[in-house]
């Protein structure tokens, strides 16, 4: 067992966070940055990329990163041969990136839903996939997956994004079990409503609003810091005997009935 300081910090791990230029990608790498590690993030969007690192450098933290698209074999590969090249193992691996379109079930086009397992399921098994040398060369490492509410009920989001959620969330468990004899813990951690740009436009509707907030004890959308919190806790070294779990961050939604 650790001392009381190395069990709250992440000095010298070395994260890979994808999804990081904006909402809780990027929430996330800031949180680990400042527990202490390095972190490489990626997003498509080349601009958005090299702005975020350099707002992290201008404030001294050890972020890089990588334009890339986690959904196409040639990113991932790039994203893993810079992760090889930089560090040649991994400690700490968020698979964050997802995406959603809100339809009724059979108004899906099937290039639609397919669409979404490619991006928030494939990806993240493929990212596992790659990974998993990296991970199993470094001595504690935790992959983290960032999965929803929407994985565990009907939350109007529509029947393919919580498939593909449910899966993740499986994933974690499947995992945990195979990777353990390795040193890798796996786990999901399951957002209610946070405030990001992919939620922005429904956050804007009062009506929905109103109906969202009465459905949640806590009685407020979530910040994109909530989420991260729980995410950095679960790659922390306080964390060392928790695996196979799925943490829903949620204000209190799956704990009401009535
Ligand atoms: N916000 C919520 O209320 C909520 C609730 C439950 C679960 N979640 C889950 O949380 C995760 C993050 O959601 P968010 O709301 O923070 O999303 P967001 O605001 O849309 O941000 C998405 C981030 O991922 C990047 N990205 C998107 N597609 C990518 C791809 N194919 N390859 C690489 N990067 C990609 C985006 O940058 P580029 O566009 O430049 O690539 C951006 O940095 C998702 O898995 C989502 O399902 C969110």
């Amino acid at each position: 067992m650790t001392g009381l300081t190395e069990r709250w910090q992440l000095t010298g791990r070395r994260a890979l966070v994808t999804g990081a230029t904006k909402g809780i990608g990027w929430a996330v790498a800031d949180e680990l940055l400042a527990l202490g590690a390095e972190v490489l993030i990626v997003a498509r969007n080349a601009n958005e990329v090299a702005a975020a690192v350099a707002d992290w450098a201008a404030r001294g933290l050890p972020a890089t990163g990588l334009a890339a698209d986690v959904s196409t074999e040639a990113g991932r590969t790039a994203i893993l041969a810079a992760v090889q090249a930089r560090w040649q193992g991994l400690d700490i691996l968020v698979n964050n990136v997802g995406t959603n379109i809100r339809k009724k079930f059979v108004d899906y086009t099937t290039a639609e839903y397919e669409r979404l397992f490619q991006v928030n399921l494939f990806s993240v098994i493929e990212m596992c996939r790659a990974a998993y040398p990296l991970l199993r060369a470094a001595s504690q490492a935790s992959v983290v997956n960032i999965g929803s509410v929407a994985g565990r009920f009907d939350v109007g989001t529509g029947a393919y994004y919580s498939l593909t959620k449910a899966a993740e969330e499986q994933l974690g468990r499947n995992l945990a079990v195979e990777w353990a004899a390795d040193g890798i813990r796996v786990n999901t951690v399951a957002p209610w409503f946070i405030r990001t740009p992919l939620t922005a436009g429904l956050l804007a509707q009062p009506e929905f609003v109103d109906k969202l907030l009465a459905r949640t004890p806590l009685g407020r959308v979530g910040e994109a810091e909530e989420i991260a919190a729980a995410v950095a806790f679960l790659c922390l070294p306080g964390a060392s005997y928790i695996t196979g779990q799925c943490l829903l961050v949620d204000g209190g939604l799956s704990a009401k009935g009535m």
